[in-house]
This record gives structure tokens, C-alpha cells and sequence, in this order.
């Protein structure tokens, strides 16, 4: 594409640049906040939806209570004064209200109802733990990487009976978002050492305003009215040596000097949105070897109790969680016996009433004795077949290596300027992604 004259006529292109972010999920907001911070004003974010926040996004469920689709965790706070979790300070500034989660207190079920064999899962904590260091190791021997699955195999971890498999899918897949097989050895490492940097606390959001808070509260201190387009879907992204244009999908052009991309990797692997002129081979060949996974949250609501009694512990507890008030108990479930792989997928092509049914029929395999009332309200959300983001978040499969990862981030130059760049989730080394993939969020 040629971006036509007018995209030059910014006379003060050279000393105070129009640039355009598009989109306002953590990344956008983020990048925006920087340029405010460094005295540049002449910006303009760019969103789809008609809010603030991308896949910090929630839902008011059952009787009001306010349930995150999107994140839900600050994942790691901060020991001391060591370093602290950037997101950790935006909640603690925007005082967004969070509990404490303790994943290694935990009640395990299997297809017979309550049988505990939590000893099984402390084993396959101790053999991520073997592997991340196996990982380490081979990374600072500069060897080739291997999938999660070898590197399971080579510290002896090999799961055989069904406890074995679901405790190591507790542990991997639920953090990873995929099978350890699908998994970049080196990858898995690295992101629990970075993980581990602020602290392995994990604290849960129950705030009623949403996680979102933290991200909306912040774009309050800086960010002018006429500096945020919402409900604005960009369809075209054009780059030439004079200037970028972006094209709305009502048919507005927008012009500007320079573009900051901060859309999902989902969105850049389909067909969404079009870059004009096409991305070179090598943005393209790092951009499809990145996997985009999803991880969906079933979330139920009941008229009464009727699991919790049947629980030998009844607080911060993974499989059974009771988080502040009582009357936002939530229960993160996991499915025993769940089918691995493309499992989000599939329940997004079915009617709600077909995947609460299947739902039930887990809850009803759990607790075989009780009666358990029908759910008063249910709802997920299909973030696969969201054009907006086209999955849930990132993970680095084995054949991904350290280049492609950063032509993944790099920016595209024309002519002497770099004109397009890239932010957001996936562009991260350190943190892309985070967990977790199937969880059934009960709430009643
Ligand atoms: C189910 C789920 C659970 C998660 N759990 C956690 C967690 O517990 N802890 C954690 O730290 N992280 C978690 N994450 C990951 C975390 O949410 C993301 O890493 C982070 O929010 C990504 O921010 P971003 O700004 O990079 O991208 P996004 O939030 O995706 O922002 C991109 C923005 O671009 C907009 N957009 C897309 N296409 C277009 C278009 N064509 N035109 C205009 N706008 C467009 C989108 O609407 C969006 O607002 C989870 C994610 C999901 C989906
Ligand atoms: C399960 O067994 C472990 C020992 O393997 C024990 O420490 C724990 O208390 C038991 N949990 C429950 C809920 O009984
Ligand atoms: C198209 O969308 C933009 C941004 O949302 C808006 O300013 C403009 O008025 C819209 N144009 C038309 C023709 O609807
Ligand atoms: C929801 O509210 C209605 C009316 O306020 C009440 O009758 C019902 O029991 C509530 N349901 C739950 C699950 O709390």
C-alpha cells in the first residue's frame, strides 16, 4: 500500500510524532502511560470494545456478584523490598480488593467421588520442580530444547495410573495452558524462575468493581477523553516510509507517524486484522510458531450449598476455595477425567445447555450421594471464537526458539524509521501467558 499524502502533512512529525496504539488492554494502556510519563501527548489508543481493560474483563453473574472471564490472579507480589510485581502495585495503588490463594491446600477427587491422593500431587510439584532445574541447566549448556514431556522423562517422571496423570496435569497444563508435550522445556523453566522473581504468593481479585480496576483506575490519572477511541474496530494496518495508516471498520482512515500493535497473538495468527503491506516472512514465520491457547472458566451459581459440607477442609483450598465473604465462595474444580486438548474449543462450538449438562454430569461423578440442585445461573465465555482475541493467552511450544521469539517483539522498519511496532502478552520473554486452562469456577 501507499499511504497517501495527507499522512505526511503532520508539520510537527519530526519534534512531536502522532502515534497510534491500538489497542487498550494492559499492554496499550501501559504503552500510553510511558509516552504521557515522557511528556509526549500526541497519541491516540484505539479499542474495539466499548471499555477499557482487553482480557482483564468481567461479567455480573447470578445475584450481582462480579465474576472475572478474563485474569483473575496477581501472580506473585513482592518479598521485602525485592522487586515487585508491576501489577501487584497497581493493585495495591488502585486498592483493588484481593485474597490470598493456597494452591498446595487442595481436596482431591477422582470418577469414585472424594479419594485423597494429595500425596500424588505434592510428587508432581516436586517433579515440575525437577524439570524447571533440568531446564536451567540445559539452557545455560546452551543445548537444544526439548518438550516438557521429555524433560518429564529424563528426571524419571512418568505417569502411569490416572492420579498420576491428573496431578501432573494440576501442576503443568493447568499453568501452562497446554500438554507438556505441546510445551517448550526451556520456556516452562524460564517462566517459573521469572514467576518466582516478585514471590510465589498468588493473590485472587473478589473485587466488585472487576480486575479491571486496576487498569481502568490507572487510565483515569492520564489519559484525556479525545486520546481514547472506543468502540472502534481497526480492520487495515498500513506502513510506508511517510507515515502509518490505520482503517477503521465503518471506513475511517486514520493517520499517524507511528503504530504500537498491542493485539492478542490469536488476533495477528487470523485473518482479522490486515497489514499493508503484508508482514515480512520472518514477523510471519515467528508470529504462527507461537501457540495460542485457551483456557475457559465454567462458572455455575447454586440456590444452596451442597458440596461443601461434604469437604474435610473449607478454606483456601484449590479444588475447594472459600475466598472472603461467604456468600463468594468460589470452587475451583478440575475435571478428573476431562479430555485433554482442544477441550475449550470444543465446548465453544456447543450450546450453553449441552456444556452445563456435561458440567453437571462431572458434579454429579464427584459427589455421587447428593442431591445437587440445578445450577440457578451459568455462563462462560468463548474467548477461541472471539475475533477480538482468538484464545486465552500464549505458550511457546518446543520448536520456538529465542529468535523467533524476538522477531515476535521487533519492529518493522521503513525506510530510516521504524514505523510498526509490536506490545502485549505474547511480546513478553519473561512473563507471556501466564496458567491455567480448564477450570470450573463454581460460585454460589
Ligand atoms: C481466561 C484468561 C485467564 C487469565 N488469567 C490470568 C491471571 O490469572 N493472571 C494473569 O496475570 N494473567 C492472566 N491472563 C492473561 C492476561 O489477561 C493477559 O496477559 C493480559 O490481559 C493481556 O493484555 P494485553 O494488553 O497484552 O492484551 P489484550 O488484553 O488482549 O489487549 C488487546 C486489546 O485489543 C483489542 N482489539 C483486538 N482486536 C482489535 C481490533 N481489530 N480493533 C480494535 N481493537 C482490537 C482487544 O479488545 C483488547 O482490548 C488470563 C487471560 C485469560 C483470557
Ligand atoms: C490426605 O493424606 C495426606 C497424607 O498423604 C494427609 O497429610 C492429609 O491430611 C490427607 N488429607 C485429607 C483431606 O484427609
Ligand atoms: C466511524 O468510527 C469513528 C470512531 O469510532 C467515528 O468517529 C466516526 O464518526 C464513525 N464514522 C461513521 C461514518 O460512522
Ligand atoms: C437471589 O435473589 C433472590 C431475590 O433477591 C433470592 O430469592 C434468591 O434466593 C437469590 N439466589 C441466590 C442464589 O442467592
Amino acid at each position: 500500500m501507499q499511504v497517501p499524502p495527507q499522512a505526511n502533512t503532520n508539520p510537527n512529525a519530526k519534534s512531536n510524532p502522532r502515534i497510534l496504539i491500538l489497542g487498550a488492554g494492559v499492554a496499550g494502556i501501559t504503552a500510553a502511560r510511558t509516552l504521557y510519563r515522557n511528556g509526549h501527548h500526541n497519541f491516540l489508543v484505539i479499542e474495539a470494545r466499548d471499555e477499557i481493560g482487553g482480557r482483564l474483563r468481567s461479567h455480573t453473574f447470578g445475584n450481582g456478584t462480579t465474576i472475572e472471564l478474563g485474569a483473575n490472579w496477581v501472580q506473585g507480589t513482592q518479598v521485602g523490598d525485592g522487586p515487585s510485581n508491576p501489577i501487584w502495585d497497581l493493585a495495591r495503588k488502585h486498592n483493588a480488593r484481593t485474597v490470598f490463594n493456597d494452591y498446595s491446600s487442595i481436596t482431591t477427587y477422582d470418577g469414585s467421588g472424594l479419594v485423597n491422593y494429595t500425596n500424588v500431587v505434592d510428587d508432581a510439584a516436586d517433579n515440575l520442580d525437577k524439570i524447571s532445574r533440568l531446564a536451567g541447566k540445559r539452557v545455560a549448556d546452551n543445548l537444544v530444547d526439548l518438550n516438557a514431556r521429555e524433560g518429564y522423562s529424563l528426571v524419571g517422571a512418568k505417569p502411569q495410573s490416572s492420579h498420576d496423570k491428573v496431578a501432573e496435569y494440576f501442576n503443568f497444563d493447568w499453568e501452562y495452558g497446554d500438554t507438556p508435550s505441546a510445551t517448550s522445556l526451556a520456556a516452562a523453566g524460564l517462566v517459573r524462575v521469572s514467576q518466582g522473581t516478585f514471590s510465589d504468593e498468588a493473590r485472587l481479585s473478589i473485587d466488585q468493581r472487576g480486575f479491571k480496576v486496576i487498569i481502568t483506575a490507572e487510565a483515569k490519572e492520564f489519559l484525556r477523553p479525545s486520546q481514547l477511541l472506543l468502540s472502534s474496530t481497526v480492520r487495515t494496518i498500513g506502513y510506508a516510509r511517510s507515515g502509518v495508516r490505520v482503517t477503521l471498520a465503518n471506513g475511517t482512515l486514520i493517520f499517524g507517524d507511528y503504530v504500537l500493535c498491542t493485539f492478542s497473538l490469536g488476533v495477528l495468527q487470523n485473518d482479522d486484522v490486515r497489514f499493508e503491506p503484508e508482514l515480512p516472512d520472518w514477523k510471519m514465520e515467528a508470529i504462527q510458531s507461537v501457540t495460542m491457547t485457551t483456557y475457559t472458566k465454567v462458572f455455575l451459581q447454586f440456590s444452596r450449598k451442597f458440596c461443601w459440607d461434604f469437604m474435610p477442609t473449607r478454606k483456601e483450598d484449590a479444588i475447594l476455595h472459600g475466598a472472603a465473604s461467604p456468600s463468594t465462595h468460589r470452587i475451583f474444580l478440575l475435571t478428573l477425567d476431562s479430555p485433554k486438548g482442544q477441550y475449550s474449543e470444543r465446548i465453544e462450538a456447543l450450546p450453553d445447555q449441552q456444556v452445563q449438562s456435561e458440567v453437571m454430569g462431572v458434579l454429579h461423578s464427584m459427589f455421587p450421594k447428593t442431591d445437587i440442585p440445578p445450577p440457578s445461573d451459568f455462563f462462560f465465555p468463548r474467548w477461541h471464537s472471539d475475533p477480538l482475541y482468538r484464545g486465552s493467552y500464549s505458550n511457546w511450544p518446543a520448536s520456538f526458539t529465542r529468535e523467533h521469539h524476538d522477531n515476535l517483539r521487533a519492529s518493522i522498519g521503513c525506510g530510516k524509521r521504524k514505523r510498526l511496532w509490536f506490545a502485549g502478552e505474547a511480546t513478553s520473554l519473561r512473563y507471556f501467558g501466564t496458567f491455567s486452562f480448564l477450570m470450573l469456577s463454581v460460585i454460589y
